[in-house]
């Protein structure tokens, strides 16, 4: 396995990965009309726009990403000048759309925003995820390690990410990395992480 900067003519490798990862860590492909739409809100603002902290996992080709972020509230500033513009025009709020999607049509048109609380302490988070093919090799921890250490060395405070409620395995995998809960909901739980 190694970790690659992501590079821009990966976007459509990697958007997959978002799909085939996108039921709560299993394949979502059945669950969206449009295959693209989960890589344009979880992948492509990383790789475009905070593209020193994008990795692409490469094991027998691209098997999985893992997308730092080191500073929450000014990503999500500049997606709204520079990413959620084309996708609105894109993706104009349609009822007719399929739930799954519109619930990310939604999100392009108003993104809802961490709040404040928890970026003060946390200001960075984090994606990871690996295709089948690449899971259960202990690559996740790996991949997690490295890039803890990238946004750490970046000069972070702590680092959150959001893990949905029945994605039990990943849940193990953030704690054995040193993430406590921070708030639960029926859907999602966030898990954050201080750094020293
Ligand atoms: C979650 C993920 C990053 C973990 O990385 P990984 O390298 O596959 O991790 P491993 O399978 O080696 O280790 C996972 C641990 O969870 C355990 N585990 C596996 N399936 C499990 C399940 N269904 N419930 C609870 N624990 C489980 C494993 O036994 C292992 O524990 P151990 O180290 O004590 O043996 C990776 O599997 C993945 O990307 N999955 C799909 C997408 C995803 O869920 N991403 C996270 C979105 S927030």
């Amino acid at each position: 396995m190694e970790l690659r900067l992501a590079r821009p003519e990966e976007e459509n490798a990697l958007y997959n990965v978002a799909l085939v990862t996108g039921d709560g860590g299993a394949d979502g492909t059945h669950l969206f009309d449009d295959p693209r739409l989960l890589g344009e809100v979880f992948v492509g603002p990383y790789i475009h726009l905070e593209p020193e902290f994008a990795y692409s996992v490469h094991y027998d080709g691209i098997a999985g990403y893992v997308l730092g972020c080191l500073d929450t509230g000014s990503l999500e500033t500049r997606c709204e000048s520079s990413w959620w513009p084309a996708l609105r025009a894109a993706y104009p709020i349609d009822v007719t759309r399929r739930p799954s999607d519109q619930e990310l049509v939604r999100f392009i048109h108003a993104p809802e925003g961490r709040s404040e609380d928890l970026l003060r302490d946390f200001p960075s988070h984090l994606h990871i995820d690996l295709v089948p093919r690449a899971q259960g090799h202990g690559f996740g921890p790996r991949c997690l390690e490295f890039i803890l250490n990238r946004l750490a060395e970046a000069g972070s405070r702590g680092v959150h990410l959001g893990v949905a409620a029945s994605n039990a395995r990943a849940q193990k995998v953030y704690r054995s990395m040193g993430f406590g809960e921070w708030s639960r909901s029926d859907d999602e739980l966030v898990m954050t992480r201080q750094f020293d």
